[in-house]
């Protein structure tokens, strides 16, 4: 009897000092050199609650406020069940960006995208951004994009104001999925269309979490609606391959270079590569937008100034009997408007603008940051006095005389740095832009209630609606 008592208590003794053993190991990371300061929270949850905590989207959380004040701007910390490093250090930011080409995602992420995305497999991540280049830089937006997000804005905006009120952030995903597949696909059959709009609805929004892919989670949800949108993408295609019908430019490229005997990419990768745009496009450009135009309707000098601009567009146009359509010089004169949107993408970038998986080991000072942890830098240089007078407010003539034609500086990284800066920077400079020109020449406002918080990614859990009508000062320049 008192050997199984004993071997009973050995075997608890030993699980004891298992477990205590692999909490020490969780808090007390493995480093050849003396890592960050910090803490790695509870096992396998770290500290991803606190992290995740929502905040006011024009604030930087107060994690990472509360952390830098407690250990300085390099730290480490533990999130979804990853090891992490933070870095506010503007100069550590852009050195890893320069240097370090691995992008940061969590397991969710990964899944979703896949191990051979195009963008993810480094061996094909250069020829996924000319590629992408080629029909999002500004030449290709010069010479062809700029007239689709033009009617297409001027179409939700006119619809709109009939109706009296606008959803900023489903306007402004319709135009990107609308766009988009017109670029890739060429013109589609309704139905297809229509498909492929409904299959963000089934996208979750919250994708950003804990990885386990188990029925009833985000990771399911989200890898089920990717399967769905896959699908959609796929038939439409091989019946328009079937049909002999005309692709749009994107697609274009990637046959003709496959049908010229190169042969760089499957139908499959480029569905993967074009699901891959939707997504990123979808899950940044509507909710800054959205938080922009929150900004603006704060702000009635903005609004007003605003106005004044585009107003003076239309009116030009008009004088010089010009067709109505935007045009590039119309879009490059549009200067306050270009204030705006840097202002809001400065105050709104408060989440990390480079991540990265750490290749090799680093020496930062006294710091050792190891090989394997995930590496997310912070444009906190965004939020700091002695670059910006008060920082906290939106104020885009701070702006006035800059050259904003800058998508990267050592004060400014809203699109990330480096070899991983956003391929969709001026695509989202253009959106923005010409959606405000055609908002602006409407009467609008954003309801009160409406709040921009941040949980990761940008949110508006008090919807993203104006109500907009027609100005009847300007019911003479409609068509314009
Ligand atoms: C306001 C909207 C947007 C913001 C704030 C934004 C920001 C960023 C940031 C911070 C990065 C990571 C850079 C890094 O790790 O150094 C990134 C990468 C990327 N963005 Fe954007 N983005 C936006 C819109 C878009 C759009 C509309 C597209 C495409 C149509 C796009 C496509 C991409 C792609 C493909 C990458 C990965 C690039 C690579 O790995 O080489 N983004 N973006």
């Amino acid at each position: 009897m008192v050997e199984v008592y004993e071997l009973w208590a050995a075997i608890l003794s030993l699980i004891v000092v298992k477990l205590c053993h692999w909490i020490y190991q969780w808090r007390n990371p493995k480093s050849n050199g003396k890592l960050p300061p910090g803490s790695m929270g509870f096992p396998i949850i770290g500290e991803t609650f606190e992290f995740m905590k929502l905040h006011d989207a024009i604030h930087l959380p107060a994690f990472v406020k509360k952390k830098v004040l407690r250990h300085g701007p390099l730290f480490r910390t533990s999130l979804f069940g990853g090891k992490v490093i933070i870095s506010t250090d503007i100069g550590v930011n852009m050195e890893i960006a320069k240097t370090n080409n691995i992008p940061g995602m969590p397991k969710s992420l990964k899944r979703l995208f896949g191990e051979n995305n195009l963008f993810v497999n480094l061996e094909t991540h250069k020829h996924a951004r000319s590629l992408t280049n080629q029909f999002l830089g500004s030449q290709g937006l010069k010479l062809r994009m700029i007239q689709d997000i033009d009617l297409l804005s001027r179409t939700h905006m006119e619809e709109g104001a009939r109706n009296g009120s606008l959803d900023i952030k489903e306007t402004s995903s319709k135009i990107i999925v609308e766009c988009l597949a017109k670029k890739v696909l060429g013109d589609m059959e309704p139905e297809a269309a229509k498909e492929l709009t409904l299959c963000w609805t089934y996208f979750p929004r919250e994708w950003f979490r804990f990885s386990w892919n188990v029925p009833g989670t985000g990771a399911y949800r989200m890898v089920k609606a990717k399967n769905r949108m896959m699908k959609v993408l796929k038939e439409t295609i091989l019946k328009k391959r079937a049909l002999g019908e005309e692709f749009g430019e994107v697609f274009k490229i990637i046959f003709g270079e496959m049908d010229g005997g190169a042969d760089t990419i499957s139908v499959e990768k480029a569905i993967d590569y074009i699901f891959t745009l939707f997504v990123i496009a979808n899950e940044t450009t509507p909710g800054v937008l959205a938080a922009t135009i929150k900004l603006i309707s704060n702000n009635p000098k903005v609004m007003q100034e605003l106005k004044r601009e585009h107003e003076g567009i239309v009116r030009g146009k008009i004088e010089k009997e010009e067709k109505a359509d935007l045009t590039w010089e119309d879009y490059k004169s549009m200067t306050f408007t270009h204030m705006v949107i840097t202002e809001s993408l400065r105050i709104t970038s408060t989440a990390p603008t480079v991540l990265r998986i750490i290749d090799r080991e680093y020496q930062f000072g006294d710091y050792t940051i190891p090989a394997g942890w995930i590496f997310m830098g912070y444009p906190y240089v965004h939020f700091n006095p002695e670059k910006y007078e008060d920082p906290s407010v939106f104020n885009p003539w701070r702006w006035k005389g800059k050259d904003l034609s800058v998508n990267v500086s050592k004060t400014f990284l809203p699109f990330g740095s480096g070899s991983r800066l956003c391929v969709g920077a001026e695509f989202v400079k253009l959106q923005m832009a010409i959606f405000i020109h055609h908002l602006s020449r409407y009467r609008w406002s954003m309801k009160t209630e409406t709040t921009v918080l941040r949980r990761f990614i940008l949110m508006l859990p008090s919807g993203s609606d104006v109500q907009i009508s027609y100005d009847t000062e300007e019911d003479s320049s409609v068509g314009y």
